[in-house]
């Protein structure tokens, strides 16, 4: 089995639905449960015997410790982090203890497990690292995209305390030859993506007949890659990447925040008209600047299609489609989150393992 952290959030919640398609190795799922983790986005695999969800935290390093020597996974894959970066500029601190202090304890009680097991084991096992672009900093317009060679350059808490949890990935590999990998993604949507990111949150607010607001000139870039696009490059990553390598992932999808948000409006035109029959970009609305705000991120992703054959299946076009119908069709979620009403699922619908 595998055990992957933070798997009730977007990103890793859609990793362990498509895991799970794909194959009976079951998934331990270590996630605290923050505002960002929602059980009933798992709501599909709430009898499935193959998924052991257990509320807890990466900087419990004892909780850790326990779940490895009682599940014996042979790969960790390490989803779970503070991921917004307006809630990093309002209040770092989380940031720093969950991604940096948090994937350090994580790999203490990894690299304590892996001295442990025998040498088939050893040489099986994996630590895979989810991270972000935003490490690498801001483009200006005329540069080439990031490669994994290029410099760290973060700029905000979220990208700092990032760029922090990488360098303890990579030192443990080169220090206690832990069997590591890091991927570093452009930024994800699709479905069950929590509304306070750029995309959904145009989606839900639109339907609502609220503003959406953009930032500044709404003309900074950022390359988008369909989540279920990112997941299956982690998962063969896992399957064929080289332990100590860094591998980018990306759609090859440089766009405009303005034109993503056209993009949504259009399709909501077309999907769902407004009652009053005006076009959704009427509720556009520019607001103040977010501080220190990147530019462009653009992700080179030759490596991961040369040595690992691994390109994308959507395209923009495709992908945020699917993405749109989703939340058309699952109006009960959107509107739980908005509620709050997803927090207190725990209670109501799943049983949850206890660690203890
Ligand atoms: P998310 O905020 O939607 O989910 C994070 C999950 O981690 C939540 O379920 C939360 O409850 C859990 N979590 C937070 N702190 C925890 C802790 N201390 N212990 C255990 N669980 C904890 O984030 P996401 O968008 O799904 O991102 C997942 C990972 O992918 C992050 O590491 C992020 O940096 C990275 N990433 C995200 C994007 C993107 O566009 N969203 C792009 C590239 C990389
Ligand atoms: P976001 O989804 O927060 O991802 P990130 O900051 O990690 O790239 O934001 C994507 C882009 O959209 C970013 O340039 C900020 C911008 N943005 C807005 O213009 N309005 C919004 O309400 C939000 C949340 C983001």
């Amino acid at each position: 089995m595998i055990l992957v952290t933070g798997g009730a959030g977007f990103i890793g919640a859609n990793f362990v639905i498509d895991w799970l398609g794909a194959q009976d190795e079951p998934v331990v799922n270590l996630d605290k449960l923050t505002y960002a983790g929602n059980l009933e986005t798992l709501a599909s695999l709430q009898d499935d015997p193959r998924h052991i969800f257990v509320k807890g935290d990466i900087a419990d390093g004892a909780q850790v410790s326990e779940l490895l020597n009682r599940y014996r996974p042979r790969a960790v894959v390490n989803f779970a982090a503070e991921s917004h970066v307006d809630r990093s500029i309002s209040s770092p601190e989380d940031f720093i203890q969950t991604n940096i202090v948090g994937t350090f304890r994580l790999l203490e009680a990894v690299r304590e497990y892996f001295g442990g097991l025998d040498a088939a084991n050893k040489a099986a096992f994996r630590f895979l690292h989810v991270s972000t672009d935003e490490v690498y900093g801001s483009l200006r317009a005329t540069e080439p995209a990031f490669t994994e060679g290029n410099a760290y350059q973060p700029n905000s808490p979220y990208s700092a305390s990032k760029a922090a949890s990488d360098h303890l990935v990579r030192a443990y590999h080169h220090t206690y030859g832990l069997p590591v990998l890091t991927t570093n993604c452009s930024n994800n949507y699709g479905p069950r993506h929590f509304p306070e990111k750029l995309i959904p949150l145009m989606i839900v607010n639109a339907l609502a007949g609220k503003p959406l607001p953009v930032y500044g000139d709404g003309m900074q870039v950022r390359d988008w890659l369909y989540v279920g696009d990112h997941c299956s490059a982690i998962r063969r990553v896992l399957e064929a990447g080289r332990p100590g390598e860094v591998y980018n992932i990306g759609g090859w999808n440089e766009k405009p925040n303005i034109e993503i948000v056209n993009s949504v409006c259009s399709l909501l035109d077309e999907l769902q008209p407004r009652p009053d029959g005006k076009p959704y970009r009427e509720q556009i609305s520019y607001v103040k600047d977010r501080p220190g705000h990147d530019r462009r991120y653009a992700i080179d992703a030759s490596k991961i299609q040369r040595e690992l054959g691994w390109v994308p299946a959507e395209t923009f076009e495709t992908g945020i489609r699917k993405t749109v119908q989703w939340y058309l069709a699952n109006p009960g979620w959107v509107a739980h989150v908005q509620s709050g009403a997803y927090r207190s699922w725990i209670d109501s619908h799943y049983a949850v393992a206890d660690a203890a």
